[in-house]
């Protein structure tokens, strides 16, 4: 990791600790997550956000109905915590990258199931650490630092009276309308020498042999995204985010790129590993999960169609010979110190 420590000095460092080309593995034919804020937060956990929206067979938030496409049940709760266990594979075990120091204060915008803000609690147990998202679906045990919210990250903060030292989000993309708001936002609510880290993806799987093209996958994500981007929701934040954070006015801006197969058909073992993981999230309701809203409600799906093309795409994605990728960025930036606006 670079620090810069200049304006004049500002080009992001970029690495892949992937290879370049994920080389396929042939193998296998052989062998066989208070106080002045507290108005902000005066929706938490109140019956409208304890309120759900059923739908089609699946469970939604009803605080700001409509925000969100994904649903908030059980199945994509279990979901969400086998997302966290493949974004600690994907970053080597680490919670975030960014170079902070001594943290007093933390937020995890847009929580989930609250591993990450759970995880970062435990390992800072000076800090204070808030996780906010639209449902109320973390866990009641949790460490004695921590607290969970309900609120809308979209909405206009109250935070700039009690910032905080770090600021993460992790796994928005599909989830938020106007990211570069979003991060203006943060620069707002972050200290004058704290530091803000955004890891997401860019949602449009790739192939680097072109076997994705044709497929049912492939069709599957057509599909999705189009009524993702009906919705005006942002697919592709990942690469996006490091200008978002130069607009923001953040320096020291470093930018680290992953990959992350889908399935086990890299020979790389960690990349495996990842594979396997990301196919076993995405199996475990996912595909229906993440089209059902998104289809019915903004192109006019029924049910029946949105399950069978979650069930060809899921068939596709056990396919060894297509080698399906996506590639997710983490990006961290300082607002500067000495500079109170
Ligand atoms: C894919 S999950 C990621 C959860 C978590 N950050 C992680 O990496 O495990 C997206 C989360 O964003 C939340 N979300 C979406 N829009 C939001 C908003 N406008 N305000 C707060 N939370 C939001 C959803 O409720 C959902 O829990």
């Amino acid at each position: 990791m670079t620090e810069m420590s200049s304006a004049q000095e500002q080009t992001a460092t970029t690495t892949n600790p992937a290879p370049a080309n994920v080389e396929v593995d042939t193998s296998y034919e052989n062998d066989s997550a208070y106080g002045d804020e507290l108005s902000w937060y005066s929706t938490s956990l109140t019956s409208s956000a304890l309120e759900y929206r059923h739908e089609n067979g699946r469970r939604y938030h009803k605080y700001r109905d409509g925000a969100y496409l994904l649903p908030n049940d059980e199945t994509e709760n279990e979901r969400l915590d086998m997302l966290h266990e493949l974004s600690l594979m994907v970053m080597h075990r680490k919670l975030y990258l960014a170079p902070i120091k001594n943290p007093q204060r933390v937020i995890d915008l847009a929580t989930g199931t609250g591993l990450w803000a759970i995880d970062f609690a435990d390992q800072h147990p000076q800090a204070e650490v808030i996780g906010c998202d639209l449902s109320p679906i973390q866990p009641t045990l949790i460490p004695p630092n921590l607290k969970f919210v309900v609120d809308d990250i979209e909405s206009n903060w109250a935070y700039e009276n009690n910032p905080f030292d770090f600021i993460h989000a992790r796994n928005l993309a599909v989830s938020i309308r106007d990211f570069g708001k979003l991060i203006r936002e943060c620069y707002r609510s972050v200290k004058p020498g704290g530091w803000v880290e955004f890891q997401d993806y860019d949602g449009y799987p790739i192939s680097e042999d072109g076997s994705l093209e044709g497929t049912a996958l492939k069709k599957y994500y057509d599909e999705v995204y189009s009524a993702f981007e009906e919705a005006g929701c942002e697919i592709r934040p990942g690469p996006k985010l490091e200008q978002w954070f130069r607009d923001a006015g953040f320096v020291n801006i470093h930018v680290e790129k992953f990959v992350i197969p889908y399935g086990v058909w890299p020979k790389d073992r960690h990349l495996k590993e990842i594979g396997a993981w990301n196919q076993a999230q995405a199996e475990a309701a996912g595909f229906e999960g993440f089209a059902m809203a998104a289809l019915t409600r903004y192109k006019q799906w029924t049910k029946e169609e949105v399950y069978l093309l979650a069930s060809q795409a899921r068939a596709d994605g056990r396919k060894r010979d297509i080698h399906m990728l996506v590639n997710f960025y983490v990006v961290y930036g300082q607002r500067p110190e000495n500079q109170p606006e």
